[in-house]
């Protein structure tokens, strides 16, 4: 397939990957598609390791980073945020429904060094995103995401001034076309479909809204795709190509541990919520005890970000260590109805591209003549 988004990257195949996974990363890169490093939570050291580890195994290929660079949140203090610092109704409000449901809490003797540890990992201001991008600018990117809107201008002018091209996630026209005057190089058009952050367009309406609206920028269509037809479809509507994050978390090189796997595989696509509760912004993620939890009578105000993130820290702890599977979750979009077994990234791009095929020639059929 050669479309401008191959071009612009250098790639084989227009299928992108978002993953806070090294492992996807590199095999996505080298089935011919391109790989996207999240670096939200991550912590500066590791993302040294991480990316290392990506140079010493891709061969060459070409790979990029996702940052998360809001234009509006709260400023914080400068001082380290701790625990103690949370704001306190919503803190005891998740623990003592987990006290009532049996989940243990963290062991006294570490629990502050825990919460600590999970706190930092909270990326807090657009200073820390920046220096997690300079680490990032001493490997070999090709480009940049942001996942929340347009990058500072001296970001843009940065990157741009290496050759590293800069996209935009996005789930509103609006945004797109001041993306592309911001001097975005591609669009990626989110649909509510999606996991992670996500509008309340559905894909089917948005993605040939925004290649109408930024032509001739290359629009990536995201949210809901995990095969072929969904690929085809996309780009019927006019995409260049497609990014993805759910459908890599089903696979063997993913990061989540097996028993969210296990939920993912028994989840439908009605399993999904789109809540406050993960992040402050609306994030599509698994229903579950939790989620469920910010919408009952007498529930506290959800928190502007990066508190309501922080305050997920402690009850996310507790869930996982005892793997409570009714209160455990994890961003994922509605294509989670339809991963029902483990697979592999190569496995996920091989039958893309089969499906694809198939899809076009069943539509050639259609308006053949003779
Ligand atoms: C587990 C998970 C974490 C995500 N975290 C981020 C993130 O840190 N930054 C970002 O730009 N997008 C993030 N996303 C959203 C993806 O970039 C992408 O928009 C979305 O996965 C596309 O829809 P899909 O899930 O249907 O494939 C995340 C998605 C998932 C599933």
């Amino acid at each position: 397939m050669k479309t401008k988004i191959c071009e612009l990257l250098g790639i084989e195949v227009p299928i992108l990957a978002f993953s806070h996974c090294r492992d996807v990363i590199v095999e996505v890169s080298k089935a011919g598609g391109m790989g996207f490093l999240g670096l939200a939570r991550m912590p500066a050291d590791q993302l040294k390791v991480e990316l290392q580890w990506i140079d010493d195994h891709i061969g060459g290929k070409p790979y990029g980073v996702d940052v998360l660079m809001p234009q509006n949140y709260q400023k914080l203090p400068d001082v380290k945020i701790g625990p103690e610092d949370l704001p306190q109704e919503q803190v005891q409000y998740l623990r003592k429904l987990l006290d009532n449901a049996g989940i243990p809490r963290l062991p006294e003797d570490d629990d502050q060094a825990m919460l600590r540890d999970g706190l930092s990992r909270v990326t807090q201001t657009r200073e820390e995103e920046i220096a997690l991008l300079e680490i990032a600018l001493k490997h070999p990117i090709k480009a940049v995401v942001n996942g929340l809107g347009i990058p500072p201008k001296e970001v843009i002018d940065r990157l741009h001034s290496r050759g590293i091209k800069i996209g935009s996630l996005t789930g509103k026209v609006e945004h797109a076309i001041k993306q592309k005057n911001a001097g975005i190089d591609f669009i990626v058009a989110v649909g509510t479909e999606a996991g992670g952050h996500t509008g309340s367009i559905t894909s089917m309406v948005l993605w040939p809204q925004i290649v109408d609206a930024v032509a001739p920028t290359p629009v990536l269509a995201a949210g809901g795709i995990g095969g072929g037809r969904q690929l085809a479809a996309a780009m019927a509507l006019g995409a260049d190509g497609i990014w993805c994050g759910s459908i890599w978390l089903g696979t063997r090189e993913s990061e989540l541990e097996p028993e969210m796997k296990e939920l993912f595989w028994k989840a439908s696509s009605e399993g999904t919520i789109r809540t406050l509760a993960r992040s402050g912004k609306p994030v599509r993620m698994l229903r579950s005890k939790l989620t469920e939890a910010w919408e009952q009578p007498g529930a506290p105000a959800y928190l502007p970000m990066p508190y309501q993130s922080m305050v997920w820290c402690e009850p996310d702890l507790r869930v996982r260590r005892a793997k409570h599977k009714d209160f455990m979750s994890y961003p994922v979009g509605q294509i989670v109805g339809s991963m029902n077994e483990e697979t592999t990234c190569r496995q996920v791009i091989y039958n893309m591209m089969t499906e694809f095929v198939e899809a076009m020639e069943r539509v050639n059929r259609l308006i053949a003549t003779d």
